[in-house]
């Protein structure tokens, strides 16, 4: 049972219109904002930030900032600042830090935590609950932290005792995961001395962006088809103005809604084109997706583009395991894209996607079997039997509290032979508390 009940379930569904219209900014990305809070926690005077995502995840991070010791306010839409109080003068909370769904703000702030000599329990909601952070944990251990308390098999709620004086580690991630790199570069900030942290694939580069952005001494070296980042520990950090690109993850909704409804033609605004986070948009021309790249600009230290997307004719594609990290949260959306495409679409090397805010294969794969589409999970790829047409659709999709299952199936009601429905679309506004009214500013109709 969750400490925090689930918010009631809002079922929600969508149907068939016409043509989706008209340009659309998707909210800010959720792993820059995220960082935002936490290096302005970390760093001493204010930092202001612009184009914030307001979504709970990250209002959970702010609560924590917060209970850390750091002033944070909101000054306007997305527009925020936080008073942080430095490296090494962070306040031990008085209460557990609850982040409701959000595994990245509680692996993040575990990061924090374990690198300054203060106790905290970290708790969220059901699908936190169930999440592994063993491998937050364990390089957490070697640098000195302890676990004071945790659920059956290293789950939350958590305990952890920081180091008082961390140890700079050499980390090699056991698997890509840009969280774990950044609870170890998190971590060894108040550490004395070199942390370094090797991943053998590349995994989305933000905390080491903001780290030089914040004034941190970080190299990153390619090491094979990976990295080597080192870190010297305890610098002064100092606030810096963040800006937020829009979050490709979120337009990733508005992408493929527009590439399946026939007629469509949508400019998605200001999307984050960092190569580390655009494996998605890749995929989709592979398909055949009509997507043109405009305006390439940089905006915040991100090259960020406006994507003209049109109905197009979708092909099956293979796409390798290498391109998984670049667009992890992506795939029950790209498998949406999959149904209607002509052929088969084999994704492979998705066992990261087994740990994600549910089991995300499982619930991919369900959604599809209640919309009538032919899939099959072979280890750990998943693949999907597209017909080059709609799919029947009609069914109804268990969402486990999982933003990205929810708003994925509603795309695919947006053009499925028949209706889809969700158990509950409540957690969208853990990412992308402005869905329903963006997607119906484009012309999609909900039920
Ligand atoms: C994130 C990293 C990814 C991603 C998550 C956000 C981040 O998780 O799925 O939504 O902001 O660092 P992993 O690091 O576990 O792959």
């Amino acid at each position: 049972m969750s400490a925090h009940p689930t918010p009631s379930a809002q079922p929600l569904g969508a149907e068939r219109g016409g043509p989706l219209r008209g340009r659309v900014r998707p909210p800010g990305d959720k792993s820059i904002s995220h960082r935002a809070f936490i290096f302005g926690l970390l760093s001493r005077g204010r930092t202001a930030i612009e184009g914030l995502l307001e979504g709970d995840d990250v209002l959970r991070t702010a609560a924590a900032c917060r209970a850390l010791g750091a002033r944070v306010e909101r000054h306007g839409a997305g527009l925020w600042q936080v008073d942080g109080l430095g490296l090494g003068a962070l306040l031990e909370p008085r209460d557990p830090l609850d982040f409701g769904n959000a595994g990245t703000g509680a692996r993040l702030m575990m990061g924090v935590v374990g690198g300054h000599g203060i106790v905290a329990t970290f708790d969220g909601d059901a699908s936190l609950r169930k999440r592994p952070m063993r491998r937050v944990l364990d390089p957490l251990l070697l640098i000195g932290a302890q676990v004071v308390g945790e659920a059956e098999g290293g789950r939350c709620p958590i305990t952890l005792r920081g180091a008082h004086d961390p140890a700079p580690i050499a980390y090699r991630t056991p698997v890509a995961s840009a969280q774990i790199k950044s609870a170890v570069l998190l971590a060894g900030l108040n550490a004395r001395g070199r942390t370094i942290v090797v991943e053998s694939e590349a995994s989305r580069d933000h905390t080491e962006k903001m780290l030089l952005h914040f004034g941190a001494d970080v190299l990153v070296e390619s090491e094979g088809d990976g990295r080597r980042i080192t870190l010297t520990g305890r610098p002064e950090l100092t606030p810096r103005p963040v800006v937020v690109p829009a979050d490709p993850s979120s337009a990733a909704f508005p992408i493929v809604a527009a590439l399946v409804t026939p007629g469509s033609d949508v400019v998605v605004e200001g999307v984050m084109m960092n190569p580390l986070r655009a494996g998605l948009v890749v995929t989709l021309i592979e398909m055949g997706a009509r997507i043109d790249v405009l305006g390439r600009r940089r905006e915040g230290g991100e090259e960020i583009a406006d994507l003209r997307v049109r109905a197009s004719v979708l092909k099956g594609v293979e796409i390798p395991a290498s391109r998984a990290p670049s667009m992890i949260d992506e795939y029950p959306v790209l498998a949406v894209a999959a149904a209607f495409a002509e052929g088969e679409t084999r994704m492979r090397g998705l066992h990261e996607l087994r740990v994600k805010e549910s089991d995300r294969l499982a619930a991919i794969s369900a959604g599809l079997a209640a919309a009538g589409v032919e899939r099959e999970i072979v280890g750990d790829d998943l693949i999907v039997h597209g017909g080059g047409r709609p799919p029947p659709g009609g069914g109804v999709v268990a969402t486990h509290l999982d933003h990205r299952i929810a708003m994925s199936f509603l795309v695919m009601g947006l053009a499925s032979a028949r209706p889809m429905a969700v158990d509950d679309a409540a957690m969208i506004a853990t990412s992308f508390p402005n869905f329903r009214p963006l997607m119906e500013s484009l012309g999609a109709r909900f039920v």
